[in-house]
């Protein structure tokens, strides 16, 4: 199951694991097979009911669905939190079922800034209190509401690595840096977004492609990294290393 299948990194993660012979479900709000919005409780519920009506057990997830630093703070809150934890958390036991399954949530190099955390935000998430999280996100910018996110969704992944890994289901998060996607041509077509992006140096010094992302996000479901789990690995450029040097 991927989900974001329709655009930029999901559909690239998709088309790699099709061309290798696996059977992929995609969930998007448009052009895939199960569509739903998975900003709403309800979209969620949908899309959980459609993926059951095959049941059994599931190899590999995806969560790479999301909302770039424009959208509505709350929206973003909604689809890049909200949206990737449900997937993950209705869909692992079914992901127990299967041999040596894994799952990868995409995250975001956004969110190792720690100078815009909201710790208060970021609790409400781990709190699944999603009312007090959008209350909070409705504050905020969407850049920080984004960085908000992502960050959630990265320290969600480590925190399940003792849960899923006792049910032999490995989780990692993969966190992209600038990758040449329609989310990143959107951005850089506002010009606030694209001087916040100019901003984050990037040594390799050249924007990513989808594909560079699919390519390990493909890796991580299969057997050759199957002793990395709880990880958030930074697929940047180096943009990582280059804002916090000394964090290992
Ligand atoms: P994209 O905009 O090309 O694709 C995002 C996909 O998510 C679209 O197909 C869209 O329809 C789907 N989606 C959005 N809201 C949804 C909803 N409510 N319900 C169901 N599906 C929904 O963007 P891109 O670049 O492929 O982004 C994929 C993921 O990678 C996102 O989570 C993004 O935050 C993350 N990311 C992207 C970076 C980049 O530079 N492109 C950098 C870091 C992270």
């Amino acid at each position: 199951v991927v989900t974001g299948s329709a655009s930029g990194l999901g559909a690239a993660v998709a088309a790699r694991l099709r061309a290798a012979g696996h059977e992929v479900t995609g969930v998007d709000r448009r052009d895939a097979e199960v569509v739903a919005d998975l900003g709403t409780p309800e979209g969620r519920a949908g899309a959980l009911a459609a993926l059951s009506a095959s049941p059994g057990p599931l190899d590999g997830l995806v969560v790479c669905a999301g909302l770039s630093p424009a959208e509505d703070p709350r929206a973003i809150v909604r689809v890049n939190y909200f949206g990737a934890v449900a997937l993950l958390d209705a869909l692992r036991d079914r992901l127990a079922l299967a041999p040596a399954a894994a799952a990868v949530a995409i995250g975001s190099v956004a969110a190792v800034f720690d100078a815009l955390a909201l710790p208060a935000l970021l609790e409400a998430c781990h709190a699944d209190d999603e009312p007090t999280a959008l209350e909070l996100a409705a504050g905020l910018d969407g850049t920080r509401a984004y960085c908000n996110a992502k960050r959630a969704l990265c320290q969600a992944v480590r925190r399940r690595a003792a849960d899923f890994g006792a049910r032999g289901v490995r989780l990692n998060a993969v966190a992209p840096g600038k990758m040449a996607t329609p989310m990143l041509d959107a951005l850089l077509a506002s010009p606030a977004q694209r001087a916040a992006l100019d901003a984050l140096a990037v040594p390799q010094g050249r924007v990513g492609t989808a594909d560079e992302i699919a390519a390990i996000v493909v890796l991580l479901l299969g057997d050759a990294l199957r002793y990395v789990h709880g990880q958030v690995l930074y697929v940047d450029g180096g943009a990582e290393a280059a804002i916090r040097p000394d964090a290992i």
